[in-house]
């Protein structure tokens, strides 16, 4: 053996000397992807429900850094979604890879991204008892999810939490909000206190009743149908709106869709972002999704599908049309110390500006008159770009983000980033009497 151990040696040693030149000239190899740590949360055991979540720690390495648990819309829209299209530390190449993302939350901050209700994404049920019926099932859900993971990061427990969301997350933010300051006021001892902060809601559907009236205009306004097409939309508008106040708000969903499917079918654009034309299309999420390679690297077992499951939406059939806007002014009210960013791409039209404001402007709340009488000012972003402009006065925040539509945070990256930093250190929303 040693005869040809020596030979082998020096012809290893000859060849790595003749390798050495092009060796040192190949880039380096990338540096690891941030995996963070996923893991699943049962939250109702006879049904064999859980909630499947996926952390990243703050890349600034701060142990007091704030967390945000981010908020898909859908109903039944993956987290993953918001993960990789909008402000996750990981962004999808051409060939759905993992590839890290420029402009990330995750910079300086905590993200929790959940797959909820129960039935979205990873999350799963084994029986129909699993899904939730309503946003109070939604809110008890990951109020269980968040205590489970504060418990496996008890650092965290200490750092303040923003609840923030997207669309349909107009619903489940403020629901679940509603639901940490009633658990935080009922004391039970065997749970972790939760350090609220704030919310944040982007192109939020949150008061359909008083939003859906807003749309027939806009929809004139952003030219996607005539003087004549609006009035057919206001009538429709109108049936959605009333039938939700009645609470026939099946019948209301129906109406407001019928009024959806007209603009699109009469416009061809993207009801989300009206500079396009024809639908998003994010199956490369789903694609990497259901990868055994990927399940396998992120933990999941292979039997879970990951999946936008219909019977999400449809058991939460009823609780669409239904308005939140009355959480809100306890949401404000200052004993609770919150902070509140409502901010809306301006090419959105599905749950845009003109939809939102209709509704923030009606909230009975002590800061009222002085939000309705606040200038509206630039927002100047880190690029010295205008982001985009502000409204505030208060503890409230309202913000139009220039050139973005419904998915802000993946159209205006960079300036997304800037938002939530200014909102969450402070710097962004100042009320007149800030400024006084
Ligand atoms: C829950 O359902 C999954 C999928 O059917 C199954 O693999 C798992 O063993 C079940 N867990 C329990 C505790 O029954
Ligand atoms: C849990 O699941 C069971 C069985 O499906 C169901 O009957 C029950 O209502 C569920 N519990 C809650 C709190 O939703
Ligand atoms: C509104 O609803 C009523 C009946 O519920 C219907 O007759 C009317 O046509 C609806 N309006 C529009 C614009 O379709
Ligand atoms: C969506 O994109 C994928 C590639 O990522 C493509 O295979 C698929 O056909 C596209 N779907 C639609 C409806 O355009």
């Amino acid at each position: 053996m040693p005869s040809l151990a020596a030979p082998l040696a020096a012809a290893l040693s000859l060849a790595s000397l003749a390798l050495a030149a092009p060796l040192a000239a190949l880039p380096p190899s990338p540096p690891p992807l941030p995996r963070g740590r996923a893991a699943f949360v049962t939250v109702n055991a006879s049904a064999n429900a859980s909630l499947f979540y996926w952390f990243f720690p703050a890349q600034s390495g701060r142990a007091d850094a704030p967390l945000i648990l981010w908020l898909q819309g859908g109903p039944g829209a993956s987290g993953l979604l918001g993960l990789f299209k909008e402000m996750g530390p990981l962004a999808l190449d051409g060939a759905a890879r993992a590839v890290p993302r420029r402009h990330t939350w995750n910079e300086a901050y905590g993200l929790l991204f959940v797959d909820s209700p129960v039935g979205t994404g990873y999350s799963f049920t084994a029986s129909d008892g699993g899904y939730a019926r309503s946003e109070r099932d939604v809110a008890r859900d990951l109020y269980t999810l968040l205590q489970s993971f504060l418990r496996t990061e008890p650092r965290l427990a200490r750092a303040p939490l923003f609840v923030a969301g997207e669309s349909y997350g107009g619903h489940f933010v403020p629901s679940l909000c509603a639901h940490i300051l009633a658990r935080r006021a009922a004391a039970a001892a065997a749970e972790l206190p939760i350090r609220l902060a704030g919310l944040a809601i982007g192109d939020g559907l949150t008061d359909p009743p008083t939003q859906v009236l807003a749309k027939p205009a806009q929809a004139e306004a952003f030219g996607l149908v005539g003087p004549r097409g609006r009035v057919e939309l206001q009538a429709m508008a109108e049936n959605a709106s009333s039938l939700a106040r009645a609470g026939r708000f099946g019948e209301a969903l129906a109406w407001r869709e019928a009024m959806e499917e007209y603009v699109r079918a009469h416009s061809g654009a993207t009801l989300y972002d009206v500079r396009r034309m024809g639908a998003y299309n994010f199956s490369d999420v789903e694609a990497w999704a259901n990868d055994a390679a990927n399940k396998a690297w992120l933990g999941v077992p292979p039997w879970v599908v990951h999946r936008t499951d219909a019977q999400v939406a449809a058991h939460l059939r009823d609780d669409t049309m239904k308005s939140y806007k009355h959480l809100f002014p306890a949401l404000l009210d200052p004993a609770h110390g919150l902070r509140v960013l409502l901010y809306q791409g301006q090419f959105d039209w599905k749950d845009g500006t003109a939809s939102n404001l209709a509704w923030i402007s009606t909230i009975e709340w002590e800061g009222r008159e002085e939000f309705a009488a606040a200038p509206r000012s630039i927002w100047r972003a880190s690029d010295g770009e205008i982001g985009g402009y502000v409204q505030a006065a208060r503890n409230l925040c309202e913000v139009v983000v220039a050139g973005a539509g419904h998915m802000t945070p993946m159209d205006q990256p960079l300036h997304a980033l800037d938002m939530m930093r200014g909102f969450i250190e402070g710097s962004l929303c100042t009320s007149p009497a800030d400024r006084a």
